[in-house]
């Protein structure tokens, strides 16, 4: 019931801003836009649908091994679902690196269910009837640490290097235009056409943008993940594809989840 109320709340938020896109976009795709926000306030937030769909490829056992992902360690021990997610990413000493979640989804895939490499890794995001289990399980296991304060640990010496990597990347500039995160996400109250560009190196927005995600997309009819957010923003840069659980991308997202410690985690979320 929190959870329909919370997303209800940010519909709420959401559609109180529609008479300026009213304005700027033509009739019958504002119309449409706010049928589906209508739709999706009276039912609730429709990312439960994969939060479902993710909690059951979780349980249900699948791959050549035939096992199901509940003995998979996130962090608080084999099986430990709840709030693991506000811990992460952090260093794993049985693989040696720093995780986020999506890389030791993989890793749990390939070592309990026998799936390689390149099947653990597929379609991280989905489209249509193109479902994507990377985001389901992601739906799943960030509701829940719904309610719980983000602790993105910093003790280990490989942690702090991945947060130190991640910042580099924030600033680093580059491409045909010479962006780089902080370009767009590094002043207060600036705008691209009529999406709020959040400031990140606040920590009241970088808390909120991280502690949202996974949303669902009205916009797009999609649940899409933190990861997804990286993703496009780095198209929206102009830069080379962010491969899926590399390196880079476990840096990046450690930098900016770790500054979202202390806010509380409240997604899969619902937005625009
Ligand atoms: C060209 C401008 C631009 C650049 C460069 C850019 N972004 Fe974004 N970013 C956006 C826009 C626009 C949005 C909002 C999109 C929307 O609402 O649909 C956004 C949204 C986000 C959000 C989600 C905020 C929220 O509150 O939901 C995060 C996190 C983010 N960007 C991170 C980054 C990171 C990290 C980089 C560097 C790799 C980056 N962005 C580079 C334009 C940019």
């Amino acid at each position: 019931m929190t959870r329909l109320t919370t997303g209800g709340a940010l519909v709420l938020a959401l559609f109180a801003c529609l008479p300026g896109l009213a304005a700027a976009q033509a009739g019958d795709d504002t119309v449409k836009k706010i049928e589906e926000y209508r739709q999706a306030l009276a039912g609730g937030n429709p990312a439960e649908l994969w939060e479902a769909r993710g909690e059951d490829l979780w349980k249900r056992k699948a791959g050549p091994r035939n096992a199901s992902l509940e003995a998979c360690d996130l962090g608080k021990g084999p099986g430990v679902v709840r709030g693991a997610y506000a811990e992460l990413p952090r260093y794993f000493a049985d693989t040696g690196r720093v995780m986020d979640l999506e890389s030791r989804l993989v890793h749990c895939r390939m070592t309990l269910q026998g799936l390689t490499a390149a099947q653990a890794r597929a379609r991280p995001y989905g489209s249509g009837t193109d479902r994507s289990d990377n985001e389901a399980l992601v739906a799943f296991i960030t509701s829940e640490s719904r309610g719980v304060k983000m602790n993105v640990p910093q003790s280990h010496p490989k942690e702090r290097e991945a947060y130190q990597l991640g910042k580099k990347m924030f600033f680093f500039r580059g491409g045909p235009h010479d962006f780089s995160c902080a370009t767009c996400h590094s002043e207060s109250g600036k705008r691209i056409r009529l999406q709020d560009l959040p400031n990140l190196t606040e920590a009241k927005d970088a808390q909120r943008a991280y502690t949202t995600w996974p949303a669902y997309r009205v916009s797009q009819g999609e649940l899409r993940t933190f990861q997804w957010r990286l993703f496009d923003c780095f198209r929206q840069q102009r830069f080379p594809e962010l491969e899926f659980t590399s390196e880079a991308s476990v840096a990046l997202t450690t930098f900016l989840a770790r500054n979202a410690n202390g806010a509380e985690f409240n997604a899969p979320a619902i937005k625009r």
